[in-house]
Parts: structure tokens; sequence; C-alpha cells
């Protein structure tokens, strides 16, 4: 029987696509979701449950229900300018929800979770391209709830013998090259979409949010990631943890950064549309430069980024995009 791995917020973006491998890779996917954010559409390679981690009671039905083996957890708020106008849902959906899972996974004697961390728990970095040596300093509260969830982790680890890895996103980026899932945040706040939103019409215009930055043309400057190459280190992490191997936190970047304005070029290249922008302020929260040494994720997970191409990742994003719309002169 297939190894069963309770997939929470598996219906949304990177979780889909982790549920998809997942399967490949010969376990069996159970999703966990409020779908709040996520799709049911999405759930294609697994049963669904439709849950909160909100509510304890949910949360053991479907531990007693699924039994599994490790847990994935997704399932957060993730917008950085909304975690600091709205700090209530994020402290209560990242940080209560993922107590309440850790709590559950306690309780019913699971002990494995790789957990969706995010680059946004160094803030400002002191030397880039980032390695796991720097230092914490979250600057926006999205980023504090995630490094706050890092130190759970191994407080639970020694307590209660719960072993974790924790991967820290830079910019999940792209879509299944097969098109079976993609990226559909309601509203839209990430670059590589709103670009693509500019480029088939549905926006007139984006704002790049500073020129001004000491860049080498002005714009912030990223390390865009396939969200496949995400999935695939996923994948690479359940199998470290059912080897039996030590918590750890793990860079997931390509090691490479491209500015806003190089993003907005390429996709012209890419759908051969004129992408209208205006230039904005900077927007609050922003670090300047953010390109990960995922050096020892490599190591530790056997794993390495297969997408790397910046026009790679934006046709694959835009191909879903363009399946996904209606009335699209392409
Ligand atoms: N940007 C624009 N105009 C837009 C949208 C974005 O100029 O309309 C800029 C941003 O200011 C930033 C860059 O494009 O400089 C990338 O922005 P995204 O919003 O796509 O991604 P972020 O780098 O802000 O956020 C990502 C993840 C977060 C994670 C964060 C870590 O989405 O979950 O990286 O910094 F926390």
């Amino acid at each position: 029987m297939d190894q069963k791995i309770l997939i929470v917020g598996g219906a949304g973006y990177v979780g889909s696509h982790a549920a998809k491998l997942l399967k490949k890779s010969g376990f069996e996917g159970v999703i966990f979701d409020n779908f709040s954010t996520g799709h049911k559409v999405n759930c294609r390679w697994g049963k669904a449950i439709d849950g909160d981690l909100l509510n304890p009671k949910d949360l053991a039905a479907a531990f007693k229900e699924v039994k599994p083996v490790a847990v994935m957890h997704f399932a957060a708020l993730t917008a950085v300018g909304e975690s600091v106008t709205s700090p209530k849902a994020f402290y209560r959906n990242n940080i209560v929800g993922t107590l309440n899972l850790l709590d559950q996974m306690v309780e019913a004697k699971c002990s494995n979770i790789i957990f969706s961390s995010s680059c946004a728990v160094y803030g400002l970095p002191e030397i880039v391209p980032i390695t796991e040596k720097e230092i914490y300093k979250p600057i926006n509260p999205y980023g504090f709830t995630k490094y706050a969830m890092e130190r759970a982790l191994l407080d639970y680890g020694k307590a209660y013998g719960i072993r974790s890895v924790a991967l820290r996103y830079f910019n999940a980026s792209g879509a299944d090259p097969d098109l079976e899932t993609g990226e559909l945040h309601e509203p839209e706040t990430h670059l590589i979409p709103i670009v693509l939103e500019v480029a088939a019409g549905k926006r007139q215009q984006m704002t790049v949010n500073g020129t001004n930055y000491e860049t080498k043309d002005g714009s912030c400057i990223r390390d865009y990631i396939h969200v496949m190459d995400l999935a695939s280190a996923h994948v690479g992490a359940v199998k470290y943890l059912l080897d039996g191997k030590q918590s750890v936190g793990l860079n997931l970047g390509v090691g490479r950064g491209f500015s806003v304005l190089e993003v907005l070029k390429c996709a012209e290249k890419i759908t051969g549309k004129k992408i209208n922008y205006t230039v904005g302020a900077r927007r609050e929260g922003d670090p300047p430069v953010l390109v990960a040494d995922s050096s020892l994720a490599q190591k530790t997970l056997s794993w390495s980024p297969q997408y790397c191409d910046l026009e790679v990742i934006i046709k694959h994003a835009w191909d879903w995009f363009k399946k996904m719309s209606t009335g699209l002169s392409s």
C-alpha cells in the first residue's frame, strides 16, 4: 500500500504541484484544505478533505482517517504587503493554525513534517547569495510568522520527537509544464502573473515598485524558482525524513537573480506583447536583492532545479495563463 501524506493546503499553488509529483513518485497524497484561497479543480491527484486548521476537530478527524506517515504544510497567508496592513489574520492562520497542526501530529504520533517557509525569514540579508547561516531578521509579519513556526518545529522536535524539513522558498513562479495546474491567486499580487495580465490586456499597465535601488537597473532583484522544482524538493524532503534523517532548514532558489525590469523584458519576448508600466514608489518591506545559495538543499536532498531559464519559467506561466483565460487574442 502507498504511504500516505497529508497535504495541508494542497489545493493551492505550490501544494497542487507537490500533490501531482507525490502521486507520480508512488505516494498517496490526501489534501486537507479549507478552500479559502485554494481551488477544488487543483485536487486531481488525491482525495480532498474540506477542513480548517483553525478547527482542531477537523484536524483530529483527518489524522484518524488518513493515518499519514508525513505531513506537508503549505496552508498559509502569503501576501507580504497585506501582512503589514492586516496582521491579525496572518498571526491567526500562520501561527495558531500551524500550532494546531503540530499538536495534532503529536496526538496522532505522526512525526514527520515538511514546512513551507520563506526567504522572508532573513529580512534584509547581510550576505547575498543567502546561505542558511544568515541571521533571521524578518522585517514584516509574514516573515515573522514563518520564523516563529520554524522555531516551534525545532522545539516540538526536542520535546516531542517531531522531525521537520523547513523549505525556505525564494520566488515561486511558473506552472506545471503539462498545464494541469498553475498559479491562480485572487487578487493577484505577484510580479510574473501581473505582468502577464498586462500582456493579455487584462490590465492596462502595471507599476514597477521603485527603480532607485542600488541594483544594476535600480529595480529589485529576485531569485525566481520554478514551482515544479519546489515540488520536487518536497518529494526529496519526504524521502529524507522517511529515511530517518534529522531536522533541517533549507533554502530553495536557483542561485541567480533577475530585476523587475528584466522580468518585464523577458515577458515581452515570450508573449510578443508590450508591457506598459509606470514607475511607482518602493513597496514597504521590499529587500533590494534576494538570491539563494541552495547548495545545502542540493546536497541534503540530492536535488537540483531543472527549470532555471527565466524564459522557460515565464513561458509555462504564460501558457497556463492563456489556458485559464477566455477571450484573449493570444
Ligand atoms: N513588483 C512590482 N510590481 C508589481 C508586483 C511586484 O514591481 O506589481 C515587484 C516587487 O516589489 C518585488 C518583485 O516585483 O520587488 C517581486 O515581487 P512579488 O510580489 O512577486 O514577490 P516578493 O518578492 O515580494 O514575495 C515573494 C513571495 C513571498 C515571500 C517573499 C520573500 O511571494 O511569499 O518573496 O521576500 F515572502
